[in-house]
């Protein structure tokens, strides 16, 4: 297939000072080969690469823009439907809304309802790539991976473990949580698209031995990721301390059992100490930073210039449910607010910090960076075309847009699901004119479709 495109992507990083120009990559009439396994093959103005490759089915796709897929490296599964609860700290917030409706994921024929809701959110989003908090229910783990693979989404995603303070249907013991990991990755680590993610829900509901198990089960599931939160809300970080005194902060309370690393992604990190953040930046671990998740809870300033001054990785989570919405522009675009009305402490962002924060940097959180998060050679061929209907503001601020950088600015400041027509996933087209739909089909109960 050539793909004909108008495109933008960011090859390179535009936090690094050594970024020369807009900080991101755009292409007014790219050509890009993608073969049938999904790789783009070769890039480059359309004129040349049709010129080369002659008897490739082109696919003109100049009524929209071209973006790689988005990366959703906070998202929680079993809470689209409690999106949208106002006015409530984190933890009356987790009391009232999110741990009741987590209960219900105990029901298979539930979890299986929530998990199609919740992998068309992803997909109508344009998100191809995500790291998904689970549900404390095994069975209800493998209604979501299942719906993933019907979808060919990439996603990492794992059983959540915890075994105090939260409602009892929701605790486990560090053994059950040790097998119950076990059978989930030998039936989804390395399938398809999809990976194994240790979660523990976060400290303050995770004693010592739970974490001790997670430990484990990274050492037992080669290459299997590890999630958690961090430094979300003050009155949460109080309790921490008061939890594990003998550790130096929350986020030694992860690290004493070595669940840091490359491999590891922490939501929040609203509130870090500079040994914290020293901490995470050696060990490589990314953060994920949810801007309406910390706004909607009132959690606080996500302080990125810091964590990039101490050299932490930092990506988008769209956090939902208590994040509003699936929408990985609109968390851009929030980001871009926060930061900009946090003063000198706040890091100014442009429109290519956004699209990078939103692809590459989720891609590289996520230890996929060679795999996806731009459309280069050599990559998947991960990506959405933004198809603003006729008459909107953003298809009217496209078409009058002055430069690439202003066409840019727009789609964060407007686009919305409603925008975004087609998404392929690995050369896959899962998505078309705005509908979704599944590259394999739902298999009869007893029997799984051959991955394909
Ligand atoms: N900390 C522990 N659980 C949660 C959750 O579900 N959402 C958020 N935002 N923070 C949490
Ligand atoms: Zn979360």
């Amino acid at each position: 297939m050539l793909y004909r495109a108008r495109a933008f992507d960011t090859p390179d990083d535009p936090f690094d000072p050594a970024t020369a120009g807009p900080g991101f990559r755009h292409d007014d009439d790219l050509g890009l080969l993608v073969s049938d396994d999904g790789v783009i093959r070769a890039r480059g103005p359309f004129a040349t690469v049709a010129a080369a490759h002659r008897d490739a089915a082109v696919i003109d796709l100049r009524a929209g823009l071209l973006l790689p897929g988005l990366v959703d490296t906070h998202v929680h599964f079993p809470q689209v439907r409690v999106i949208g609860a106002l006015g409530m700290p984190l933890l009356e917030w987790l009391d009232r809304c999110a741990l009741p409706e987590e209960q219900h994921l105990a029901s298979p024929s539930y979890a299986a309802t929530i998990a199609g809701e919740f992998v068309a959110g992803l997909v109508s989003a344009g998100t191809t790539t995500s790291l998904v908090f689970g549900s404390h229910f095994a069975p209800a783990v493998d209604a979501l991976f299942a719906e993933a693979e019907r979808y060919g989404l990439r996603m990492t995603s794992g059983l959540v473990v915890s075994d105090r303070m939260l409602p009892d249907p929701l605790l486990t013991t560090p053994q059950r949580a040790y097998d119950e990991a076990l059978a989930l990755a030998s039936r989804w680590h390395g399938r398809e698209r999809l990976r194994y993610a240790v979660t523990p829900r976060f400290s303050l509901s995770a004693s010592d031995p739970v974490l001790a198990a997670c430990r484990a089960v990274l050492d037992a599931v080669d290459g299997a990721c590890f999630t958690s939160h961090v430094n979300e809300n003050n009155a949460e970080v109080a309790t921490v301390a008061g939890q594990f005194p003998d550790r130096a902060h929350y986020v030694d309370t992860y690290d004493h059992h070595a669940l840091l690393g490359s491999f590891a992604v922490l939501a929040h990190n609203v509130h870090p100490t500079d040994p914290e953040l020293a901490v995470m930046a050696a060990r490589g671990t990314a953060v994920a930073y949810c801007p309406t998740s910390n706004a909607a809870l009132g959690s606080g300033m996500f302080p990125l210039t810091r964590h990039l001054a101490a050299g932490v990785r930092v990506a988008l989570g769209s956090d939902v449910g208590a994040g509003t919405g699936f929408s990985i522009f609109k968390e851009g675009l929030q980001a871009y607010f926060l930061q900009h009305l946090m003063g000198d402490e706040g890091m100014p962002l442009g429109a290519g910090h956004l699209l990078h924060l939103a692809t590459a940097a989720g891609a590289a959180a996520l230890g996929l960076g060679d795999t996806v998060g731009d459309l280069s050679e050599g990559k998947q061929f991960d990506a959405l075309l933004l198809r603003p209907p006729p008459g909107t503001a953003l298809d009217i601020g496209l078409r009058h847009a002055d430069t690439p950088e202003a066409a840019l600015g727009k789609v964060f400041a407007l686009a919305s699901d409603a925008d975004v027509a087609d998404v392929w996933v690995g050369g896959e087209q899962i998505a078309s004119g705005g509908f979704v739909r599944p590259v394999t089909p739902r298999a009869p109960a007893g029997r799984r479709t051959p991955a394909g």
